[in-house]
């Protein structure tokens, strides 16, 4: 059976759409997107999903306590079946309840290398600190901010001349393919967690026919 992807998303959504691109073109073999779900109305993300016939829903949160959201949205990915979900640019905090409801099976990208830089601008943080490289991270959600144990990261040099418009484009190109390819790992089970690390087996050989 297929494994089913949840996606969050608040934003442009160019994440999600890599990751859909990935999904169609088997480079996350066995998988579908079963749900876009944004917590805003205008999220460019949701637009795209719906021109790519992905079903797509907005819940939205406005005067709707932490917890009473995060409900709403846990039945959303429980009624379709969700067996990873995926933050690509969700913009708010998961309470522990939603952590809970989906241990271990919640990933979230963040453009830097972490644990430096996590939180809001991170591109400018890396800039400002003087970094020579910042990247990307891809890794399980825990209850603490950009916390949880990672599964894949990518590195990004920073030039002199980055603004951080500039480094922020060069980093979510890689964003694209790690994404793509940590979901790949976490759904096809070829990893173990020993406490903060996440172990990653190789991919099994074709078998001969
Ligand atoms: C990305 O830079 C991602 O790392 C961060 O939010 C941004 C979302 O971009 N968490 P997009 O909406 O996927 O284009």
């Amino acid at each position: 059976m297929k494994k089913r992807i949840g996606v969050l998303l608040s934003g442009r959504g160019s994440n999600f759409e890599a990751l859909a691109e990935s999904v169609a073109a088997g480079r996350i073999p066995n998988s579908e997107i079963a749900i876009a779900l944004s917590n805003r109305e205008d999220a460019r993300g949701i637009e795209k999903a719906r021109e790519c016939g992905i079903e797509a829903r907005v819940i939205s949160s406005k005067g709707l306590e932490r917890e009473a959201y995060d409900k709403l949205v846990i039945a959303a990915l429980q009624e379709k079946r969700v067996d990873l979900v995926c933050l690509a640019g969700y913009m708010r905090l998961l309470s522990p309840q939603f952590v809970a409801a989906f241990r271990n099976r919640i990933l979230n990208i963040h453009p830097s290398l972490l644990p430096a830089f996590p939180g809001l601008e991170a591109q400018r943080q890396a800039l400002e600190h003087g970094a020579k490289f910042s990247g990307c991270t891809v890794h399980f959600v825990d209850e603490n901010l950009d916390a949880g144990p990672i599964v894949l990261q990518s590195c990004v040099p920073i030039e002199d001349s980055d603004t951080p418009e500039t480094l922020a484009e060069r980093i979510l190109r890689e964003e694209h393919c790690t994404y793509t390819e940590a979901v790949r790992i976490v759904l096809e089970g070829r990893y173990r967690i020993e406490g903060r690390r996440v172990l990653i087996f190789p991919e099994k050989a074709q078998e001969k026919k």
